[in-house]
């Protein structure tokens, strides 16, 4: 059977990755948060006090980073397990100037249109169906309003013990769509050939359920 690609793109903590994880599951498709390979390469910055925003500084360590995504969904960098760490204030503070550089931006998506080479997948992120894979099978654009992805963010937060406000959160988020929208290479907008889902008033379950309607309908029964 042919391998299938199915994107999911959006803006921050609209719910992708948890979705998207579902969905690989229940269709036995690997899933790729790209997310967090974004969030990778900002903690080995951090780890080396390089600054985010200094394109040309972070460039030049790119050789030194190796990334691994496991079927468990944790991620290594450089063989030491950053799960936990890649969800930290700091990174979220720091990512989108990392994304925003373009030469990180080749690094990755060179990375992810590999590992999409061989296997039927589910990849989440800004740019999966403008840019990764562009000829993605299944393209959702998932959104939620600015106020119920910062409620969402920060239940996550608290669930996980990492200490938060909402305001911060809502801050903190807008920042990251202005940039995410804003940058030059891929930045986060609908594919003209994507579906729109606005999850706002959706449970994930319903959401999930969405989007397996969406892809029995364009591509029929496709469970690996
Ligand atoms: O989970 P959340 O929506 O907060 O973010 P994420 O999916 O983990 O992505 C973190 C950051 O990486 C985003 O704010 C983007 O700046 C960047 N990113 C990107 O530019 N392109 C992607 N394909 C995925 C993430």
């Amino acid at each position: 059977m042919k391998n299938i690609k199915i994107a999911i793109d959006g803006p921050a903590a609209a719910g992708k990755s948890t979705v998207a994880q579902l969905v690989a599951k229940q269709l036995n498709f690997v899933y790729i948060d790209t997310g967090a390979m974004y969030r990778a390469v900002t903690v080995y910055c951090l780890w080396n006090d390089i600054d985010c925003r200094d394109e040309q500084k972070v460039a030049s360590v790119l050789d030194n980073i190796n990334i691994t995504l496991y079927p468990d969904h944790s991620i290594s960098l450089n063989d030491r397990d950053v799960t936990k760490e890649i969800r930290s204030t700091i990174v979220n503070e720091n990512v989108s100037y990392i994304a925003a550089n373009k030469e990180v931006r080749y690094f990755l998506v060179k990375q992810q249109r590999k590992i999409a080479e061989n296997v039927s997948v589910v990849m989440d992120g800004r740019d999966i169906g403008t840019y990764v894979l562009p000829n993605a099978d299944v393209k959702i654009f998932q959104i939620a309003s600015v106020d119920t992805r910062a409620k969402r963010r920060y239940l996550e937060n608290i669930q996980k013990g990492i200490p938060c406000s909402l305001e911060s959160i809502t801050k903190e988020l807008e920042k990251r769509d202005y940039i995410d929208s804003h940058r030059e290479l891929a930045p986060l907008k609908k594919a003209d050939d994507a579906i729109s889902l606005d999850t706002s008033n959706m449970t994930i379950e319903e959401v999930v359920n969405a989007i397996m309607d969406i892809i029995y309908r364009k591509v029929g029964n496709v469970h690996a």
